[in-house]
């Protein structure tokens, strides 16, 4: 499928929203000190419910619960699902927003223009955010790694019509256990993914070996809404329109309503910066876009 909407007018109308909203910078330095860890199992503890002690317990599928073991299974089917139409709901569900969003997300993450740079963007599905990195940094080569054939197929189509095949790779795998060399990557980006992998901490950990020292890893995400209005406007759109949404234009609401859910679910910014520092990231920080519906975390290997 081509692009959902003309990206010149969608993309310059979201991103006088995002640039005009009250963007928090706050940076929440959280450091990678002693207590980043304890915070970090309980953010994992509420995020999957994990046990203490080391086995494996129950974790959530957007409001429902369900054993650990059995949630990649069910997000793989929610995205072969939603693989043909993901571009076009992402427009809808967002007003284009998430484009402006992710072209802050590649302005920072993309390097100098010519310097040879390998960058890795996680969970990068159909490609929006890889093409932009190659786009802005001629120089780089971009992996995109996903667990998602269907994705990753539509990201290949893209990426020809853009021509970009040559500079774009994809890459099928599962970011809790990267089929890639420590330290092969000069750059990390996840753009929406990271809510849906069950084990957050490894897939972070596993960010950090790729890297080489002096990386930076920057990770996208739902945040919550704190603007006073702006919160139940943004539920009733949330858990109404988008479900509605999805079941008009693919023919099953059921996929968007767990899409809803799991921003809900996911750790507020504060305990998820927590996280990326418990990985082994220093400098670990965040700042809200859009008075919060998204957070830009940011953390150094250094
Ligand atoms: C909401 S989409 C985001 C896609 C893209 N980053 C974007 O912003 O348009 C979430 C993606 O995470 C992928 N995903 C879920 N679990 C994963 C895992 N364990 N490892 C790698 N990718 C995963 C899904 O297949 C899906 O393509």
């Amino acid at each position: 499928m081509g692009e959902a909407f003309p990206d010149d007018w969608i993309a310059s109308l979201a991103r006088t929203v995002v640039v005009g909203a009250r963007r928090d910078r706050d940076l929440a330095a959280v450091g990678a000190g002693g207590d980043a860890s304890i915070w970090s199992a309980a953010a994992e503890r509420n995020m999957a419910n994990t046990d203490p002690g080391g086995g494996e317990g129950d974790t959530h599928f957007g409001f429902a619960t369900l054993p650990l073991a059995d949630k990649q299974g069910r997000v793989d089917d929610v995205f072969h699902k939603v693989a043909r139409r993901y571009d076009l709901m992402n427009d809808l569900m967002s007003g284009g927003l998430h484009r402006a969003w992710k072209d802050v997300l590649a302005a920072r993450a993309a390097g100098p223009r010519r310097a040879a740079r390998r960058h890795l963007d996680l969970a990068g599905g159909t490609g929006d955010v890889a093409f932009r990195i190659a786009e802005a940094a001629p120089g780089t080569h971009v992996t995109v790694l996903d667990i998602n054939a269907d994705m990753l197929a539509v990201g290949r189509e893209r990426a020809g019509k853009r021509g970009l095949a040559d500079r774009v790779t994809f890459v099928e795998g599962n970011a809790e256990d990267l089929p890639f060399e420590a330290a092969s990557f000069d750059g990390a980006t996840i753009a929406f993914g990271i809510r849906n992998v069950p084990r957050i901490a490894r897939a972070l950990s596993e960010t950090h070996r790729v890297l080489r020292r002096g990386a930076r890893f920057q990770c996208l995400e739902f945040s919550s809404v704190d603007v006073p209005g702006l919160d139940r406007l943004y539920d009733a759109f949330s858990f109404s329109a988008i479900p509605a949404i999805g079941k008009a234009v693919a023919g099953d609401g059921e996929p968007y309503r767990y899409l809803v859910e799991s921003i809900r679910k996911f750790p507020q910014p504060e305990d998820f910066a927590r996280m990326v520092a418990a990985a082994g990231f220093s400098r670990a920080s965040f700042e809200r876009l859009s008075g919060g519906i998204v957070a830009l975390h940011s953390g150094w290997k250094l």
